[in-house]
């Protein structure tokens, strides 16, 4: 078989893909994946809501498929995300009709990561423990994490992780690291964590990025920057939207634009054209000349889904557009981009 991408890249960094259980059930979408990756993440179900429905219920049918079947074809397997603001069950910070005191929810936050990581221990390489904990203006993020438990909710998630599994890689993950204001809370964090003895391996920039955001110059600073205090630096979650991409200014945090606006910004609802295929590929050519420059510090890059057809950026940061972001189009033909980045 002609070379992947993995292994066009295997003395640089991981190539990795999100993926859904049934993605590796269906014959040519597990044959891209054995073919181009290295790395696999879980794109849904080992978030706390799809693992413990109801508490002390934990569902690991799912997950136990894809660590199989990661172990089977030798792929390195990132756990994701141990807290996060989303995507938690509705019992968890409630408890019956009083507040949840911070010593309880600290209690299950260890249970649930001594259960998760514990489970998984030795064969998962690595976790994202906290997710998203900053805003872009550097402040901590308003979550029931935050309000219940207070800052150090992330100190603690890292220690209960490494207690968890001593061996295994851990991460912070987010998005907008390009952005001053949180690239310097992310530092500090890492700074803190470092100086207290605590252990973060690497942070995880996600990389939801388009054509033209963010200049390319500026992820290429996050990474010196994140590199020189001493972690290692991996693209989490890349996808680059082909549509108009409204900043964060513009749509707000929380992306409450009326679809009439997003069908004003969804122009390739067809087939797309050639010359933006030529686009996606050249900009991807651009990123991954920034990672191949700092491949001492970047350790993997991983694309956030396989093909167009199930990328969430057909929904954000509006929703309901018909987007491209990725290396597959909607029949699993790979696109211009992949023969670029093969060469
Ligand atoms: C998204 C998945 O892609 C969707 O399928 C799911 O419905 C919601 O979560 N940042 C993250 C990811 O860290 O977990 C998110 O994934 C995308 C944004």
């Amino acid at each position: 078989a002609q070379t992947g991408l993995a292994d066009r890249y295997r003395e640089y960094f991981d190539i990795g893909v999100a993926v859904s259980t049934s993605d590796l059930s269906e014959f040519e979408k597990s044959s891209i994946v054995k073919k181009h990756f290295n790395s696999l993440t879980h794109e849904f179900s080992m978030k706390w809501s799809q693992l413990e429905v109801k508490p002390g219920k934990y569902e690991f049918e799912m997950v136990d498929q894809f660590v199989a079947w990661g172990h089977e074809h030798g792929k390195k397997l990132v756990g994701h995300t141990l807290v996060w603001h989303k995507a938690n069950p509705d019992w968890l910070f409630t408890e019956d009709d009083s507040n949840l005191s911070r010593a309880k929810l600290l209690a299950r936050l260890e249970k649930h990561i001594s259960t998760v990581v514990g489970r998984y221990k030795g064969k998962v390489y690595g976790w994202d423990v906290v997710n998203e904990a900053f805003g872009y203006d550097g402040t901590f993020r308003k979550s029931p994490w935050l309000n219940i438990i207070g800052e150090d909710f992330i100190e603690r998630a890292f220690e209960f992780a490494h207690a968890a599994d001593p061996d295994a890689k851990l991460y912070y993950n987010d998005y907008g690291l390009v952005h001053k204001s949180k690239q310097d809370a992310v530092v500090r964090l890492i700074q803190r964590l470092k100086s207290k003895g605590i252990p973060i391996h690497a942070v995880g920039i996600q990389g939801h990025y388009s054509l033209t955001y963010p200049d390319a110059k500026l992820l290429d600073e996050a990474i010196s920057r994140f590199a020189s205090l001493g972690v290692e630096v991996m693209i989490s979650e890349l996808d680059v939207s082909v549509l108009p991409f409204p900043g964060p200014e513009e749509r707000g945090e929380d992306a409450e634009i009326n679809n009439l606006r997003a069908a004003e910004l969804d122009p390739y609802s067809g087939a797309l054209p050639t010359d933006i295929e030529a686009q996606l590929a050249d900009r991807y050519q651009e990123l991954f000349c920034v990672l191949l420059a700092h491949r001492a510090s970047v350790n993997r890059v991983t694309f956030w889904g396989i093909s167009d057809a199930e990328s969430w950026r057909n929904n954000w940061p509006l929703p309901e557009r018909m987007d491209h972001p990725l290396l597959f189009d909607r029949n699993l033909k790979p696109k211009l981009v992949v023969e670029r980045l093969l060469h």
